[in-house]
């Protein structure tokens, strides 16, 4: 139901164009492969899941994939703190089952309840936690937790190991997974609630 494939040559400029403009929130210059996709899908559980938020979707290419994995009535959540990334989600895709929030990571509850979700059964996150304020990495962890139902799950890849570092006072002990297959190899964390 996706409307366009990944590999379309703009996704790519405008993510670049993004890190340029926002190194430090967008925190790659490319955007995730189809290794650390699959691996995500699978991490996540998504092929049985009803309510799923992406946090930091970026020009799509993770939002694709995952939307592909779910069931057909599910719904997708995207929460994009860029206006413009978020602007052109909203172009990319016309799946019904994905929703776009331009805003941030810290207000993931307001979000589902402005659309009426329950709360999520897995929470995907590619934002950048070690290049931001720890005051609003924090925050976003404690949304996070407010905003799993009980038995969901909090997937975070990143290149580092900050998030899981700010992660377990919050959320307890992380399992941590790799992707070497990806430019550059990446951690994934997974949190149970
Ligand atoms: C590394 S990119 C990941 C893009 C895509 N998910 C992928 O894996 O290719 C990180 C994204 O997180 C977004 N972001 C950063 N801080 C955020 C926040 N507080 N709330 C929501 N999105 C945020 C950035 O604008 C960027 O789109």
């Amino acid at each position: 139901m996706a409307s366009e494939t990944r590999l379309s040559p703009n996704n790519g400029i405008a993510f670049l164009q993004g890190f340029l403009a926002r190194p430090k929130e967008v925190g790659s210059i490319i955007p995730s492969s189809r290794f650390l996709e699959k691996k995500l899908v699978d991490i996540a559980g998504l092929a049985t899941a009803k309510v799923v938020v992406e946090l930091g979707p970026g020009t799509g290419g993770t939002t694709e994939a995952f939307l592909k994995a779910m069931p057909e009535d599910a719904k997708l959540l995207a929460i994009e703190i860029s206006p413009e990334f978020a602007r052109r989600l909203q172009e990319r895709f016309t799946d019904p089952r994905l929703i776009v929030w331009n805003g941030s990571a810290e207000h993931i509850l307001q979000a589902l309840d402005e659309h009426k979700l329950e709360k999520a059964d897995a929470i995907l996150s590619g934002i950048p936690f070690s290049t931001m304020p720890k005051e609003v990495a924090v925050n976003i962890l404690r949304s996070i937790r407010e905003s799993l139902t009980p038995g969901g799950c909090f997937v975070a890849y990143q290149f580092r190991d900050h998030v899981e570092k700010l992660g377990t006072p919050e959320l307890g002990p992380a399992e941590e997974f790799s992707e070497v297959r990806n430019i550059p190899p990446v951690k994934i964390f997974r949190w149970r609630r």
